[in-house]
């Protein structure tokens, strides 16, 4: 049995903006992963991949590529860059990151099966080829995506991401403390992805200029995390989640958290992601951790999760 693996992820700073072109700050989150496990099935039985969380059983046909499931065309893709055949392996996929939540629960699950993939087929791929992969994926069922969650998923290292730029890691001084509450509401990023596309087509000019603001606030957090200064840091994601409450793509439940989360001493918060439903973040100081974490439960989340970037 062969084993990988890649983690969910969150965006501190620029989600949305980031498709038009600004700058956007992306941390992975280690502790939330979805895992893939190859074995070598019987001769003739063909590729196969489970995957029990999202309900699926994928059947890989190399003839059959139109309306392909996301696995489906995740492996034929690997097969077609190692240039190789379909093997007989069963690949069992697993992820205990909240799915359609704004975590990249989907990046994720692609790395884990294009990383075994090509492990049981004695071709390990290079990150860049693997991000490459992951990323063609989430331009079939993600619309426009900017690649930055495939980008900080596949490296597993936070990034100061813009579009079409050469990568850049995130320098980090400090450490900062994030918790991480879901809705329980879940949303396509898809879908909210394409609704801000029209809307910014409705005025370009007004909406260009929003995104220019959130651009303005990345570049400052990037200042911030260099400096240490969660204070700083926790300013700019509150306002940078008033923004995306201008783009629309906040919700009265992710308001309600972040409103909660700084009542109870949250440095900052705002919602990750995508938007209308998934995940906000706080950036909380040791001392407001737990008073926060409670109040975002109170508050009606679903599940709370603490990271740290350090
Ligand atoms: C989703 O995690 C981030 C968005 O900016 C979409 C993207 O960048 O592809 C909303």
């Amino acid at each position: 049995m062969i084993q990988a693996s890649a983690p969910g992820k969150i965006i501190l700073l620029g989600e949305h903006a980031v498709v038009y072109g600004q700058p956007a700050i992306a941390i992975p989150v280690s502790t939330l992963r979805a895992t893939a496990q190859a074995f070598v099935s019987t001769p003739g039985d063909g590729l196969n991949i489970e995957a029990s969380d999202l309900g699926t059983t994928s059947h890989i046909r190399l003839e059959s590529r139109e309306n392909e499931d996301p696995l489906s065309a995740v492996a034929l893709l690997v097969l077609e860059k190692l240039k190789l055949p379909l093997p007989d392996l069963n690949i069992q996929v697993h992820s205990d990151i909240p799915l359609a939540s704004g975590l990249g629960s989907g990046a994720a699950i692609s790395a884990a099966v294009v990383r075994v993939l090509s492990s049981a087929l004695e071709h390990k791929l290079e990150d860049e080829e693997l991000n490459q992969i992951v990323y063609q994926v989430e331009k079939i069922y993600h619309g426009m995506p900017s690649g930055v969650d495939n980008t900080v998923i596949v490296y597993e290292r936070p990034v100061y991401f813009i579009r079409g730029n050469p990568l850049e890691f995130l320098p980090v001084q400090g450490s900062f403390q994030f918790l991480i509450a879901n809705t329980g509401i879940s949303s396509s990023t898809r879908l909210v992805v394409e609704d801000v596309n029209r809307l910014y087509k409705t005025d370009p000019d007004y909406y260009g200029r929003i995104f220019d603001s959130i651009g303005e606030l990345v570049t400052k957090g990037l200042l911030a995390l260099q400096n240490d200064d969660a204070v700083v840091l926790g300013t700019l994601m509150s306002k940078n989640h008033h923004y995306l409450q201008q783009l629309t793509v906040s919700s009265h439940e992710l308001d309600g958290l972040v409103e909660a989360a700084l009542d109870a001493g949250a440095l900052g918060a705002k919602l990750s992601g995508g938007g209308r439903g998934g995940n906000m973040i706080a950036l909380v100081s040791q001392d407001s951790l737990v008073a926060v974490k409670e109040a975002l439960l109170r508050a009606g989340a679903a599940r709370v999760f603490d990271t740290i970037l350090s």
